[in-house]
């Protein structure tokens, strides 16, 4: 897949990899993959956004950069992939972008779209797989602690690791104040990553 997206850059001169990101919350990485998305030699170009909340507050960046958003109600998760299958082929999307995206994908919709979906993850996989990433590494009093931008595969936080960003933890550090530290690295290395599946 990473090739067939590389190729793709280089056969069509400047035609960008489509990609839709996938979020339910805040959306600070969208916001910052948007910014990415709009740079001159960005390889991406960002046409879909997917959430299953129709109150996350990130929706609110697609809709001021005019980009489509669906929301979908993941009570049945069969049937709202099924849709955003369709959405996805519609607008023949290319790279699955997971974003604070909160609804576990099934193994048959990854499958779908093996090595185009990626993930970022608050903690250093493998450590810290799933949630309340900076409260575990501070009880745990971890010296470090950072983000991992990730393959998704079939085992949640599992797959096949990207970039890594290590960030050093301070006894005075709180959730909070890890969380915003990490934060603000999560923001520069999801681009990065991107730009590296890109070009493998
Ligand atoms: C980030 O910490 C991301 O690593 C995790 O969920 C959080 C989402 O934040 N998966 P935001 O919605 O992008 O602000």
């Amino acid at each position: 897949m990473e090739i067939r997206l590389n190729s793709m850059v280089q056969s069509t001169g400047l035609k960008k990899v489509k990609c839709s990101v996938f979020i339910s919350g805040t959306g600070s990485n969208l916001k910052s993959l948007i910014h990415f998305s709009k740079k001159k030699n960005s390889p991406i170009s960002i046409e879909l956004i997917i959430s299953d909340n129709a109150n996350a507050k990130g929706l609110k960046f697609g809709k001021i950069f005019k980009i489509s958003n669906k929301v979908f109600n993941f009570k049945n998760r069969l049937i709202a992939e099924k849709k955003i299958i369709s959405e996805i082929k519609k607008k023949k999307i290319k790279l699955i972008c997971l974003a604070g995206f909160m609804k576990i994908l099934s193994k048959s919709f990854i499958k779908n779209f093996k090595g185009k979906i990626l993930n970022i993850h608050p903690s250093l996989l493998p450590k810290y797989k799933g949630l309340y990433t900076h409260k575990r590494a501070i009880l745990n009093r971890e010296k470090y602690s950072g983000c991992t931008v990730h393959f998704v595969s079939s085992r949640l936080d599992s797959g096949k690791i990207i970039l890594q960003k290590k960030i050093r933890i301070s006894k005075f550090d709180t959730t909070k104040s890890l969380a915003r530290k990490i934060l603000i690295q999560e923001h520069k290395l999801y681009p990065e990553a991107i730009r590296k599946v890109i070009s493998l």
